[in-house]
Formats: C-alpha cells, sequence, structure tokens
C-alpha cells in the first residue's frame, strides 16, 4: 500500500493548505469556520482537533464516501492501481463466493429485465402501467418479468455455463424433492434488490394479481440480508445526503412511486421494522428520517416503540402517518406528489405524534389514562442522551397531562436502560469524547514514532505498563514488539496495526503534539522518561498506601508486613 499516499487521497476531496510539515483544512466531518483538520504527510494520518476524528487514507474514504472498509481498500486501490488479493473461495475456481453470486445475480437481472419487452410479457406491461410505472422508470430500476414457466431461467443459465449449485447458492433455484431443480420466481414482476454498490443483491417478486402469498423474495444469501439491506439506497444516497434527511416507507412500489415522481430521498425497509443495520446503513447519509406510515399501521403502538431505537441511536424522527387505507404509493396516485411532499414537510416530531395518538387512546383526563401514558411516553424520552431534551420532554409531558413533573422524574429513573449512546441528531460525524491521556506519554509516543532508534533507548528506562494509560500502554507494547522484529514503525504502520478506534486516536493526537527540535530532543525525552517513572512510583505509592489500610483495618499482620516492605523499596526508588 506503499503508493497510497494520504495528501493525495484527502486533496482529491477538499482543498488541503499547508502548514508547516503538515496539511491543515476545514474538516469535512463537522462543521466548522477555522481549520482544525490536520493531515500529517510523514505519519500518513489526518486527525481533527475539533471533533476528534482521525485514522489514515482507508478511514478517511470509509468517513467520507461512507464506505465499508473492505469497499474503502477497493477504491484505493483503483485509484492507485494497486492490485488487490481477492478472498478465495475453498472451490479452486479463484474467484470469490461473493463475486459469483453477483455475476450470477447480474446475469438473471439481464434475464429477467429482457423478459419485460418480449410478446410474451404483455400483460405484464400493462400491470405495470397500470401501477403507475412508466417505462423509464421499469428501465432505472431494471424491472423485469420472470415468465410462467418452470424451468425459464434454470435453462438460460445452463446456457450461459452457470452452476446449478450456484444457481442454488444464490436463492435463484430450489431443488426437487425428487431430485432436480426449479425457478424459484416464476409469472412474477421482479425488483431487482441493488446493494450501495448498484449490484445486484437479491431480488424480490411480486405476483400480477391478488394470489398469495404476494411477494417472494431471495433468501439470506452471502450477498443478501434482508435486514441489511435498505432498497433503494443506491439510488437515493445523494439525495438523502443533499436533503439531510431521509423518507422511509414500507414497500417497493413505496418507494419506486414517490421517487418517480420527484421525491428521491427516499428507501424501503422492505416490509420490516427498521434494524439496526439499515440504520447504521442510513447514518453514513444523515441523522434525521421522516417515517411515513400506511394509514392503517401508523397507530399501532408496537410500531412506534420500534422508532425509540432510533433515538437511541442519535436520529431525529418525525412521523407522516397517511389516512385510512392509503400507502405511499396510493397516496401519491391519488394526491400527487406535492400533497405527499407536504405531508413529509408536515410531519410532526415522534413525541408529538405518539402522545397524539396515545391522547386519542386513553383518557389523559382520568389518573388510569395519565399513568397508562406517560408509561408508554417515558421511555421514548429515556432514549434521548441530550439532557436538555430529556429535559424539556418531561417538562412537557407534565404539562400536557397536567401531573407532577417530579413523579414523572421518578418514573424516569426506575427505567433500567436510559443510556446516553450517542450526541442528539445533527451532523454524521459523531463529536468524539476527547480520550484523556497525559501528554507526556502522547508526546513521548510521537517522539518514538519520529526516530525508530529512539523506541530501543526508551525501552531501556520504561515498560509498557510504565504509561498510565492503557491505550498507550498498549501502543508502546506493540512498538516494542514491532521494533523488536526489526519491523519499520514509520509511515502509518501503527495506525494500521490497530483497529480499535480510541487507540487510533490517541496515535493521532499523539502525532500531532508539538514539534520538538532536534537540540531539544535529547533533554525532552529524558525529561519524558523520568517524568513517567515518578509517576508510576507515585502510583504505585498509592495504591500500597491503599492496601496497607486495608491489611490494617483487617488486622491481616503478615500482608501487613510484606506491603511495609514493598513500600520502604518503593521509597529508596523514587
Ligand atoms: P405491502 O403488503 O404493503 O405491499 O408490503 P406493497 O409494497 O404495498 O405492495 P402492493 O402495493 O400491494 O403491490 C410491504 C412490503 O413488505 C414486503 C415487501 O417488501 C413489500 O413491498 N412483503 C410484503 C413481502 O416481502 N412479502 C409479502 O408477501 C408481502
Ligand atoms: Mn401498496
Amino acid at each position: 500500500m506503499s503508493r497510497v499516499d494520504i495528501v493525495e487521497v484527502i486533496s482529491g476531496y477538499i482543498p488541503l493548505k499547508r502548514a508547516g510539515r503538515n496539511f491543515k483544512a476545514n474538516c469535512p466531518f463537522h462543521h466548522e469556520k477555522t481549520p482544525s483538520f490536520m493531515v500529517s504527510p510523514d505519519r500518513q494520518i489526518y486527525h481533527c482537533f475539533g471533533c476528534g476524528e482521525s485514522g489514515n487514507a482507508f478511514k478517511f474514504l470509509m468517513r467520507h464516501e461512507r464506505l465499508e472498509f473492505p469497499e474503502s481498500v477497493e477504491l484505493l486501490a483503483r485509484k492507485t492501481g494497486v492490485i488487490l488479493p481477492e478472498v478465495h473461495d475453498s472451490s479452486n475456481t479463484g474467484v470469490s463466493i461473493s463475486s459469483q453470486l453477483y455475476k450470477i445475480n447480474e446475469l438473471a437481472a439481464l434475464f429477467y429485465e429482457n423478459n419485460l419487452y418480449t410478446p410474451a410479457a404483455s400483460a405484464a406491461r400493462k400491470y405495470l402501467i397500470g401501477r403507475g410505472i412508466k417505462e423509464e422508470t421499469a428501465k432505472l430500476f431494471r424491472l423485469g418479468l420472470s415468465l410462467d414457466k418452470w424451468d425459464g431461467l434454470i435453462n438460460y443459465l445452463r446456457a450461459k455455463n452457470s452452476a446449478l449449485s450456484l444457481m442454488e447458492k444464490a436463492g435463484l433455484v430450489l431443488a426437487k424433492e425428487g431430485g432436480g431443480y426449479y425457478d424459484r420466481f416464476r409469472n412474477r414482476i421482479i425488483f431487482p434488490i441493488f446493494d450501495i454498490k448498484a449490484k445486484v443483491a437479491g431480488f424480490g417478486a411480486r405476483v400480477l394479481d391478488n394470489s398469495l402469498p404476494k411477494y417472494v423474495n431471495s433468501p439470506e444469501t452471502p450477498v443478501y440480508t434482508k435486514g441489511k439491506c435498505l432498497f433503494g439506497l443506491n439510488f437515493a444516497k445523494d439525495a438523502i445526503r443533499q436533503e439531510d434527511f431521509a423518507v422511509v416507507v414500507e414497500g417497493y412500489l413505496d418507494f419506486i412511486i414517490p421517487y418517480q415522481e420527484g421525491l428521491c430521498n427516499i428507501v424501503a425497509s422492505s416490509g420490516t421494522a427498521l434494524t439496526e443495520e439499515q440504520i447504521r446503513l442510513l447514518k453514513r447519509y444523515t441523522h434525521n428520517i421522516v417515517m411515513v406510515y400506511d394509514g392503517d399501521s401508523a397507530g399501532q403502538m408496537a410500531t412506534l416503540r420500534a422508532l425509540d431505537m432510533l433515538i437511541e441511536e442519535g436520529f431525529s424522527v418525525r412521523v407522516a402517518p397517511l389516512p385510512e387505507g392509503f400507502d405511499p404509493d396510493s397516496f401519491v396516485r391519488k394526491h400527487g406528489i406535492v400533497v405527499f411532499k407536504d405531508k413529509v414537510k408536515n410531519a410532526e416530531n415522534l413525541f408529538d405524534y405518539k402522545l397524539k395518538v396515545l391522547k386519542s387512546q386513553y383518557n389523559a383526563k382520568e389518573i388510569e389514562g395519565k399513568a397508562k401514558i406517560s408509561s408508554e411516553m417515558l421511555p421514548t424520552i429515556s432514549k434521548f442522551s441530550h439532557a436538555v431534551l430529556k429535559s424539556e420532554y418531561l417538562k412537557k409531558l407534565a404539562d400536557e397531562l397536567s401531573i407532577n413533573e417530579d413523579a414523572l422524574l421518578q418514573e424516569i429513573g426506575k427505567l433500567k436502560d436510559t443510556k446516553p449512546a450517542f450526541p442528539v441528531q445533527g451532523h454524521y460525524a459523531q463529536t468524539k469524547k476527547p480520550i484523556n491521556v497525559s501528554p507526556t506519554e502522547k508526546l513521548l509516543i510521537k517522539l518514538m514514532l519520529e526516530e525508530v532508534e529512539l523506541i530501543k533507548h526508551v525501552r531501556q528506562h520504561l515498560e509498557p505498563q510504565d504509561f498510565q494509560d492503557k491505550l498507550t500502554a498498549k501502543i508502546v507494547s506493540t512498538m516494542y514488539e514491532l521494533s523488536g522484529q526489526g519491523k519499520d514503525i514509520n509511515k502509518g504502520v501503527l495506525i494500521n496495526h490497530f483497529g480499535d478506534d480510541d487507540i487510533l486516536q490517541v496515535v493521532c493526537e499523539s502525532v500531532f503534539m508539538p514539534e520538538i527540535t532536534e537540540e531539544q530532543r535529547e533533554k525532552v525525552v529524558g525529561d519524558c522518561i523520568q517524568r513517567l517513572k515518578s509517576e508510576r512510583i507515585k502510583s504505585k505509592k498509592q495504591h500500597l498506601h491503599d492496601q496497607i489500610r486495608d491489611a490494617q483495618r483487617s488486622g491481616d499482620d503478615a500482608r501487613l508486613d510484606m506491603l511495609m516492605q514493598e513500600f520502604h523499596l518503593l521509597i529508596k526508588k523514587g
């Protein structure tokens, strides 16, 4: 990966200005007016002193392009011409199972797509027209048709030399009891399900009439997990980022019709409640969600309860209920996209909406009703990690129910999971808490990183445990180990070594400690070592002191003797 230069990579996204040995810029991960985002070409890392975001070139791409790690490695490889080894399948075909699955899915998608434009598909085309889907929309989403045959796809794929076992793995065919296989999707409109990079991960398939089951979907495969996929995200991601909110609907058609009519920041959860993985995916693009419910499911408390999780994940959640009997698809077709957009715009925040629903279900004037409503509302309120929001909502609830706020406070205190997980909404880069590591430790790490010879020197004087912080201790022991093996520790080796975000942050913070000139170096290193030693002794003393006190209290004389000896030894050293 030596061809990857972080300055080159990052300057492809944001303008970098030279600042001494480093480069600086306004941080792309949080909003700021004065630059606190630093890039070090020597260390091949970046670090923002404003929000704490830091890492190497891969991490930057992951964050900026919202990629997963393997994707960012791939992207970097493409940018720099580095050839990556593929993860190989055991069946020595030389191609990874994922890419085989994607390939066969693509073949199947093409087959279904072509079917839709044959004479045999006139009923299907009529069906799509009847559902308000324009031809260009069908083409954009690569809609297709599986014909009313048991072996249409099998024969096609066989002719393309695909193995039956692969077709089965992809969930495209099913095994017959007496041997042989048959097509999973027959006589259905095909909705390809794309991953974030627009590769075909699986399929949803709808009947053309009212028969059941209405939809047949791909089973879970190595490239498709229902709960990990948001239908339409590959089409919607830019619009979601731009609008900084996502409209979340349930069905394929509920996605397609609004999108066709010009509401493009929309995704479908495919009929399930949003899963945590789906939410993580969305989080790459926005922290704001508007849920649009079918008229009939809107009032269901269970659905609303599921939304508490979104609050916990730092999302701002609003709800736009549709009139009874409508889903987003039928609503847009009946009333038009402008009215629909208006509904979305006027969506109520989850708190207000939930309270309204509850008030329509229980009598808020009676004691019983008040108790019921507050016990439904409190878990939602407790999910807000921001203390101000929490207390404001409590106040509001007390107001609305004409009850005493203290009583609510007591009740919310009884809830177990009042955990402040993330800061509330805002920009996607979570502002990190600064990690409290002593500047001396960070400075020493910086100096060791700049001069490999120093590692050996420091090693003669300090053990990893002399570094009081667990994170720095781990970093230092790794440096000792790598240098012991004669490995080069420069150039981000260390950063690549750690997957742990906190450690990464400490390494990055260390690198950006103030510069030390050549002449000062020796003295500074000596001072740092001295200081860490005496700090270690101090904390050991404190620890022993506590142990001695305990031993005294419990009257354990033997132990006391031993501890006192240790204590005296320490005093001599210090
Ligand atoms: P709906 O029953 O609301 O269907 O299911 P729909 O999307 O409105 O479809 P139309 O308008 O009747 O054509 C919502 C979603 O739940 C999943 C599908 O993803 C569907 O889009 N679903 C539903 C299934 O996977 N299987 C089913 O049998 C039904
Ligand atoms: Mn529908």
